[in-house]
């Protein structure tokens, strides 16, 4: 009505028309602008009064889950997984300097390393680094790989490097322990995580995050287990192949339209909230997957906007299909093994991967194949 009424008074002569049109826009203009600072200045100055933690710090987010999972005792263990919320921090400037969030609770971004090797790749410029995840009192697992696959440091002429990435050892005397191992080894990696089976995302994320910021010269990495035996020979035949891409590549015993274990009882139990969909992607199972190391970097960079959930292979298939990229079938796909009925050393002679009951049965293995020479 105002605005009208101004029009009409200043456009009663045709030729003042133009001037009449800057000036009605000029009122709006600052009307507009009046209107937007009251309201600003309203919700500024009375809102946080009300709702003192709704403007400057996110709704409480914590949602908690409880899961039954299956030790390898076959006991059961309850835990309570906690998804932690953003980081959103509370400074003006952060506002300004948009919002700063530490992403989620498997983004590496959150943890930091207290046993580390960073100068180790570029030392000795690894074409390949086996990257193996175990837990602080798995010794006897890192010295079985340590005595076999893990002894090697070139293959078919290409430097090799093995490294163990654990987390927190929860106890003084473990973490001793652990610092005098990285002292005679000089393999070990330890990230600020609790270390348990629920965990794996996380560490899987670290061992991606590891990857990307200290060993970005090498060509290959593999995510091992520590039950995982590895023919050496044949994964180099298989990575030195002019077939065998060097970026956005990945490949292993492919998993194929798997539904996600919605029984409770399961070691692989996901709850819907945490994972809704029915069925995952296509992924690498988390035994062995080898892949360029141009990934790592990507994958982190992927795993920003998808939620985590605790299966860390189907994981890291859910970030590689958010970047378009398909896991690799193997030439061979039988060199890719689960476990072995009776391991005979002419199908050892043929595997890359296959699993391995106990850490003296990887030495058994070593020694088949070994002995074939
Ligand atoms: C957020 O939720 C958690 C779990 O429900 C609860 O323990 C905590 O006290 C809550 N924090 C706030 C600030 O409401
Ligand atoms: C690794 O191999 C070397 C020989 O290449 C050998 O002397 C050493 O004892 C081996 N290390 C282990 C832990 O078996
Ligand atoms: C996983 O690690 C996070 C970060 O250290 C920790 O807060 C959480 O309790 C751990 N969860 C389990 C089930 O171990
Ligand atoms: C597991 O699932 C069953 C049925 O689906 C339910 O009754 C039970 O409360 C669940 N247990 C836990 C610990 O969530």
């Amino acid at each position: 009505m105002a605005i009208r009424s101004i029009r009409k008074r200043c456009c009663l002569a045709q030729d003042r028309d133009l001037i009449c049109h800057v000036k009605t826009g000029l009122v709006l203009l600052v009307t507009l602008s009046l209107l937007f600072l009251v309201s600003c200045i309203y919700v500024l100055s009375f809102n946080p009064v009300r709702h003192p933690r709704t403007w400057f710090k996110p709704v409480n987010q914590t949602h908690s889950y409880n899961m039954v999972t299956e030790g390898l005792s076959a006991k059961k263990y309850v835990w309570n997984f906690f998804i932690a919320p953003p980081i959103i921090q509370t400074t003006t400037t952060a506002l300004k300097n948009h919002i700063s969030v530490n992403h989620h609770v498997a983004h590496p971004s959150n943890y930091h390393f207290l046993i580390d090797e960073p100068n180790k790749c570029s030392q000795l410029d690894p074409f390949l680094v086996f990257m193996v995840p175990v837990a602080p009192h798995q010794l006897e697992a890192r010295d079985a790989i340590r005595s076999t696959w893990g002894n090697e440091s070139s293959v078919q002429g290409k430097a090799v490097l093995t490294l163990f990435l654990v987390g927190l050892s929860g106890g003084a005397e473990a973490q001793q322990q652990l610092e005098e191992e990285s002292r005679q080894h000089r393999d070990l990696l330890q990230s600020d995580f609790v270390d348990s089976y629920f965990n794996l995302t996380i560490k899987t994320m670290v061992i991606m995050d590891w990857l990307a910021t200290r060993c970005p010269q090498a060509t290959y990495a593999m995510k091992v287990d520590s039950d995982t035996f590895i023919n050496l020979e044949n994964l180099m035949s298989l990575l030195l192949s002019p077939n065998t891409p060097r970026e956005n590549y990945i490949t292993g015993y492919l998993m194929w339209d798997q539904n996600v274990i919605r029984n409770n009882k399961s070691k692989y139990y996901v709850s819907v909230e945490l994972y809704p969909e029915p069925k995952y992607p296509t992924y690498v199972l988390g035994a062995g997957y080898v892949f360029s190391n141009d990934l790592p970097q990507k994958i982190v960079e992927a795993s920003k906007d998808m939620k985590p959930f605790n299966i860390e292979d189907a994981y890291v298939g859910t970030c590689l299909k958010r970047l378009g990229i398909k896991p690799s079938r193997s030439p061979d796909p039988s060199k890719f093994r689960m476990y072995m009925k009776d391991s005979k050393t002419h199908d050892l002679s043929k595997v890359i991967t296959t699993i391995a009951r106990s850490p003296k049965q990887i030495i058994e293995f070593w020694q088949s194949v070994k002995s074939l020479k």
